[in-house]
């Protein structure tokens, strides 16, 4: 099995580091191969996605990804900046499936910013269309008005759609994960003011025909902002699109406490994917060695899961982590008084350690 290694910028390399240890502690057959993406490969190669890394994940069986961006590339050309090579990734190989789940671990319920009764035991699946809607849509740009009011004045423009067959991939992928789980799925779009909403609605209420088994509700996006924080445990998969899906699983990952502790896998029709934390490249604290590992640790665990078949030596990933929390390790994101507080390095040690 090959894996490409995708680093990128931030506490990306420091993270990812971590997650290679642990997987090649499982003594498994794996064929690593790493490769710059992002800002680290705008500076070596010109390109935050060069051809070099695109083919390497082409041809890899499931991709590690750390995390990209970095206020350094700022003034960059949208097409040169390190976002580019995500969204370029996701596109090329069709990852269209992305699942982001926000779990609430027992041990850390007193860092979530929410009251423990209402965050204890939360166990949700954001699963987020990845390729479509205003991400891509064309046509995009910036232009002259022709609006009466604002005539000649710059504007800037980006199109949303979605199409009844990319709704139907996702809904079904919505569906089937519901279905190993709470059998709920709350579909979440804008059908009051939207059109590209109104058709995703009517393709998932087709959908759910398939899979009586499961619950199918729909919430409008701002009413599900709100529910989230208001009762989280509500929810068990929440399928959106992929504008609505970005905002909607960061604030689902925060309400945790834990957002460094949250893997999240993107996956095409055939469950190839790319696996990367849910959290972003952070790079006010990169090279303190403060950074969480865990949720890429985590993620490769996912990779085993999903992408390579392997699933006893993902729970061994998953139970180490676990042990480590309950042993009272904490990196200083997750730091709570009484616990011991470790470096990432140590925190990579402790699973490490952990899995024998
Ligand atoms: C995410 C990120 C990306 C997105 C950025 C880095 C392009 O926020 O994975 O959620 O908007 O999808
Ligand atoms: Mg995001």
């Amino acid at each position: 099995m090959k894996i490409a290694v995708l680093p990128g910028d931030g506490i990306g390399p420091e993270i990812v580091v971590q997650a290679v240890r642990v997987l090649k502690a499982l003594g498994l057959n794996l064929d690593l191969e790493e490769a710059p993406v992002g800002g680290a490969a705008y500076d070596v190669a010109g390109h935050p996605l060069p051809p070099a890394t695109l083919e390497l994940a082409k041809k890899a069986d499931a991709i590690l990804f750390g995390a990209v961006g970095d206020w350094k590339y700022d003034t960059l050309a949208r097409e040169l900046r390190p976002e580019q090579a995500i969204l370029g990734l996701r596109k090329h190989l069709e990852l269209f499936a992305n699942f982001r789940p926000a779990i609430c671990y027992p041990e850390l319920t007193a860092a979530s910013s929410l009251k423990p009764e209402i965050i204890g035991g939360l166990d949700i699946l954001i699963v987020r269309e990845l390729n479509g809607d205003i991400y891509f849509g064309q046509p995009r740009g910036i232009r002259t008005s022709e609006l009466a009011l604002f005539k000649g004045a710059r504007e800037g423009f980006d199109t949303m759609h979605y199409s009844e067959p990319e709704v139907e991939r996702i809904g079904r992928v919505a569906f089937e994960a519901a279905r190993k789980r709470g059998k709920k799925v709350c579909s979440v779009d804008k059908a009051n003011v939207l059109e590209t909403s109104q058709l995703w609605r009517e393709v998932m209420i087709r959908v759910a025909k398939d899979y009586p088994d499961v619950e199918l509700s729909h919430m409008y996006v701002d009413n599900a902002a709100m529910q989230l924080v208001k009762a989280p445990k509500a929810f068990d998969v929440v399928v959106t699109g992929n504008l609505f899906g970005d905002i909607l699983s960061d604030e689902a990952a925060m309400l945790t406490g834990s957002i460094g502790m949250l893997p999240s896998a993107s996956l095409d029709k055939n469950n190839k994917g790319l696996y990367e934390p849910s959290h972003g490249s952070a790079p006010d604290i990169a090279g303190k060695g403060i950074a969480n590992p865990l949720a890429t640790i985590l993620s490769a665990a996912m990779m085993l899961r999903y992408s390579l078949g392997m699933p006893a030596e993902a729970e061994r990933i998953e139970k180490a982590v676990q042990k480590v929390l309950a042993q009272g390790l904490r990196t200083a994101d997750i730091f709570t008084e009484g616990t011991q507080k470790v470096s990432t390095v140590q925190m990579g040690d402790a699973v490490v350690a952990a899995l024998a």
